[in-house]
């Protein structure tokens, strides 16, 4: 067996993604919060979990700070210590690794771990505002770049160092679109055609609409124990075997390349060592598809190719379900959705559900080992964690 288990998760929990009417972030984090209990009889939410981490980027779109207590508050863990992260896009992969350290410091044997962001009742505009200050304020920001031209930057030397075409990006835009309609809780729920994706409208070139993730509102969540308690709460936990986190200089100007990410590259390093894993043994993995062109670097970054063929490998079909390794089996940020600080613990929500034989039709068979990978920003974060099934 690979990997010593770090930390179990016994349960997990995620809302509906989508754009969610009427709903306060935190009427949506005690939706995942419900699943999340509901799961999991033998434990007593009140009593046994000693610690909330919640990932949530900003109080921009709701005015409302002071996220953690907001959350224990509203989930039902009211006294419970309770602390928000903050890591842009990877702000629940940055709690997931503050949950893991509290455990393994015995501070706490069960804790909740999870994310959210309410952000459709703002403009496109304001949304693109207030993500753009996960860049770099004086020389990105205050010039006027936004996400997707930073993203197309990225897109644009992948092009032109290693051949990458329009058709490789759009290729991941309907995998995840393909992957999202086999999800019922996918904020977008049909297919799209490679001519749907190509001929849709330019927002940053080459990314357009179909190459850019959405905004979404959602909010998922994990509940943590030791190794050695979680058979208390369920046969099948899911072992955390390695966790990697990493960050890089705040502008991308500054970076060592615009066709890698460095701090995702150090944090997956850190992730197979400790895992004792490589590359190859993955099963199923959730990466970070804020833009089309990110989950191709991700296959790159993570060792599921060479350095310039990850657009072959998803146009060869290798990422999609059926293919040699399943990737974004849940629609990923493109199709599921990307409520930012929800998406990290999300994405785990995912493989939680792959290594136990629950994610109904986007079941990869035999799926026994997965991993994550979620980018804050332009990649100024990234968190890496890989998963066993218990
Ligand atoms: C791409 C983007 C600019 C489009 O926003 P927009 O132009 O305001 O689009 P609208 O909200 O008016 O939506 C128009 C239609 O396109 C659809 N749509 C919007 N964004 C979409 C996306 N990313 N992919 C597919 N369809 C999308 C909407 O559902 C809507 O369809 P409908 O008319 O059938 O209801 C916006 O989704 C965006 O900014 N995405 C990136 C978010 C981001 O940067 N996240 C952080 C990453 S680091």
């Amino acid at each position: 067996m690979k990997g010593k288990p770090l930390v179990s998760i016994v349960s997990a929990g995620l809302s509906k993604f989508g754009k969610l009417e009427g709903l306060y972030a935190r009427e949506i984090f005690a939706e995942a919060a419900k699943e999340a209990f509901d799961r999991c009889p033998k434990l007593d939410p009140k009593k046994d979990i000693q610690a909330l981490f919640v990932g949530h980027m900003g109080e921009s779109y709701e005015h409302q700070g002071h996220t953690g207590a907001t959350m224990a508050d509203w989930a039902g863990l009211l006294h419970v210590p309770a602390t928000r992260t903050e890591a842009a896009c990877a702000s629940s992969g940055a709690a997931l690794r503050a949950a893991i350290y509290a455990v393994l410091s015995s501070l706490a044997d069960v804790v909740m771990v999870g994310g959210v962001e309410k952000m459709t009742h703002r403009s496109t505009a304001e949304v693109t505002e207030y993500l753009a200050m996960a860049s770099d304020y004086p020389f990105e920001q205050w010039h006027g770049i936004t996400f997707p031209g930073l993203f197309a930057l990225m897109a644009t030397a992948h092009m032109h160092k290693y051949g990458t075409t329009e058709k490789q990006l759009a290729a991941v835009a309907v995998k995840n679109h393909y992957h999202g309609s086999l999800n019922p809780k996918s904020h977008m729920q049909k297919e799209i055609t490679l001519e749907n994706a190509l001929s849709s409208r330019v927002i940053a070139w080459p990314l357009k609409l179909y190459d850019c993730s959405l905004i979404t509102d959602g909010a998922s969540c994990l509940i943590l124990t030791k190794p050695e308690l979680a058979k208390k709460y369920t046969d099948t936990p899911v072992h955390i075997i390695g966790s990697g986190q990493a960050s890089d200089t705040i502008g991308m100007y500054e970076r060592e390349s615009f066709t890698s990410l460095t701090a995702a590259r150090l944090a997956a390093k850190k992730a197979y060592e400790m895992a004792d894993a490589k590359p190859e043994d993955i099963d199923v993995a959730e990466v970070h598809d804020c833009f089309t062109i990110a989950e191709i670097i991700a296959y790159e970054d993570l060792g599921f190719c060479k350095p310039g063929e990850g657009g072959q490998l998803v146009e060869k079909g290798e990422t999609k379900l059926g293919g040699r390794l399943p990737v974004n089996t849940s629609g990923g940020l493109k199709a599921k959705g990307h409520p930012v600080g929800a998406t990290g613990t999300g994405q785990a929500y995912e493989i939680f559900l792959q290594l136990t034989g629950q994610a109904d039709k986007r079941q990869v068979k035999s799926a026994e080992i997965g991993l994550t990978h979620n980018v804050g920003g332009s990649g100024a974060t990234a968190t890496i964690h890989i998963y066993r099934r218990g």
